[in-house]
């Protein structure tokens, strides 16, 4: 159960109720549907349905998620022969990177940690395993690809974490609510990025972090326009900047921090290759750290 939910009708804090979330002070009241709090106002639903369509389609087509518990339970390792097993090695790798940030900057501590844009919740239930009070939160429930999926995690091994389907623009939670926030392949799907941190950082405590993971990451949004226009099918995904990652630290006084992969010599060499062919850079994975001040 969540102790730190907010209304979506009036903003105030819910109290649990055995399962249930109830507002003190407009009465609105929240059961779990198969595990996952759906807190979806019918207005966010007909904002997201368009985007909902299209993912699912696209999502589909690409055969995202399997009919076998196994697959879920060994990610992110995926058999050689996926299609998609270079994406989950790139995930694999910042998964490592965001458990050691995690104990470096958090030393010997159980974090309350937001997982937004969670999917199928397979990052949630490795913050659970290392230990972390872990909230998954996606607008997707989809049994293969979303939040239902996660009920593989939860059903298999012994670790619990809370689904949450809401809009990771206008998080159901109250102010200072979690440690950390993380957007893992996510914070590129913001419709806007200024605002998208700024609510990642009202539930985020001060000395708090808002993690940014697997988005692609381009120098100039010279580029990250020509990757767009190379593009059959204009989803909602974008990219990010440095140049717009220093601009919404300066904006808000944060502390920035940018931590590139290192790819290695022949990975250097490839990239080169590549940049050359495709006649623009090619986005970089980086990993980025917005800290929240201890004292605002
Ligand atoms: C590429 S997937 C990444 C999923 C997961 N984090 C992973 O690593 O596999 C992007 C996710 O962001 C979710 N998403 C996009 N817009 C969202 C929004 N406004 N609120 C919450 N989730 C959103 C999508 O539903 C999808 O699950």
């Amino acid at each position: 159960m969540i102790p730190f939910f907010r209304c979506p009708n009036c903003g105030s804090q819910c109290q649990p109720q055995a399962e249930m979330l109830i507002c003190p002070d407009c009465g609105y009241a929240a059961s779990p549907s198969d595990g996952i709090y759906d807190i979806f106002t019918a207005d966010s639903l007909r904002h997201h349905q368009g985007f909902l369509d299209h993912y699912h389609r696209i999502r589909r087509s690409e055969k995202r998620g399997s009919e076998q518990v196994a697959w879920y339970l060994g990610l992110p390792t995926v058999p050689e022969d996926h299609p998609f097993r270079k994406e989950w090695e790139q995930r694999r790798a910042s998964m490592e990177w965001l458990q050691k940030f995690l104990a470096e900057n958090f030393p010997n501590r159980n974090l309350d940690v937001l997982d937004a844009g969670a999917g199928n919740c397979w990052l949630t239930s490795h913050l659970a395993q290392w230990g972390h009070r872990a909230v998954a939160l996606d607008i997707d429930n989809d049994p293969r690809d979303g939040l239902a999926a996660g009920r593989h995690f939860l059903q298999s091994l012994p670790i619990s974490f809370q689904r949450v389907r809401g809009d990771f623009a206008q998080l159901p939670f109250v102010a200072g609510a979690f440690d950390v926030v993380v957007f893992n392949g996510a914070f590129h799907y913001a419709l806007e990025q200024g605002q998208l941190l700024d609510e990642a950082l009202r539930v985020a405590r001060p000395g708090g972090a808002v993690v940014v993971i697997d988005s692609p990451v381009y120098t100039t949004a010279e580029d990250g326009e020509k990757m767009m226009s190379e593009r059959t099918e204009q989803g909602r995904a974008r990219y990010l900047t440095i140049m717009g990652l220093n601009d919404l630290a300066n904006a808000r006084g944060l502390k920035l921090q940018v931590f590139t992969p290192s790819i290695g010599f022949f990975g250097w060499l490839r990239r080169q290759a590549t940049e050359i062919r495709r006649g623009r850079e090619i986005a970089i994975m980086d990993r980025i750290v917005f800290s929240k001040p201890e004292m605002e």
